[in-house]
């Protein structure tokens, strides 16, 4: 791979950044000053220091991004724009994929990885990963809805497990659900009569947006997700 590609997935800076510290010598490959941008590399091997600091190759990487309405959860698709394009430069894409599914009008968070043995675990229904969505409401909740959201409804054949629901306000919930069944959230609200007009995930595992803007990408330690 070529020196500053390298850079640049491994997170140190930008293509302009990494580019303009190889010019000035703070660049050194296997001991050595090294001003050539393109010199091919062995990722696994090559020993590259960056700034001062050794630059370590990841076998696996963790990403989250806040997901914005318009873009379809899937890695390739020959009409839509796809989550693979709110991914800036610096991520390094190969093998990525999205872990779970947020419809093309669902904003929040979704992690990306290539860490495929994870990923199985995290959307497996056993391993009980919370998931929090914010939702708005079309009409007014009442305690009722919320029982029955809590305690389980028919979504067409099968019963929802036991969810949290937090009142934010009369059009406004939070759901807690461990589950992830297609379309889950928007047919859960269907089989209390009501619609979801807006939705967000805030939370997947220990996963939060914290004080996230709309389309930012943070890389992440395997730690900080389950
Ligand atoms: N439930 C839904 O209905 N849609 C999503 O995008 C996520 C959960």
């Amino acid at each position: 791979m070529r020196l500053d590609k390298f850079l640049v997935e491994c997170g140190v800076g930008s293509r302009s950044e990494v580019k303009k510290n190889i010019a000035i010598g703070k660049v050194y490959v296997d001991g050595a000053i090294c001003k050539d941008n393109s010199r091919n590399i062995d990722e696994m091997k090559t020993l590259i220091e960056y700034a001062g600091k050794k630059v370590l190759y990841k076998e696996f990487r963790y990403y989250k991004l806040y997901k914005i309405d318009g873009y379809i959860t899937a890695t390739e698709d020959k009409k839509e724009k796809t989550v693979m394009d709110l991914l800036p430069e610096w991520v390094n894409k190969k093998d990525l994929f999205p872990v779970g599914r947020l419809d093309k009008d669902t904003e929040g968070l979704l992690m990306f990885t290539n860490d495929g043995k994870l990923a199985h675990e995290l959307i497996s229904p056993k391993k009980h990963v919370d998931k929090i969505y914010r939702v708005i409401l079309k009409d007014e909740i009442f305690q009722e809805g919320i029982k029955n959201l809590e305690s389980g409804v028919d979504i067409g054949g099968y019963i929802t497990q036991p969810a949290k629901v937090e009142k934010v306000s009369s059009k406004e919930i939070l759901l807690n659900i461990k589950e992830g069944k297609f379309h889950q959230v928007k047919k859960m609200l269907k089989a209390i009569d009501n619609e979801v007009i807006y939705l967000k995930r805030e939370v997947f595992g220990k996963l939060t947006l914290e004080d996230m803007v709309p389309k930012e990408v943070r890389e992440i330690e395997r730690e900080d997700i389950i």
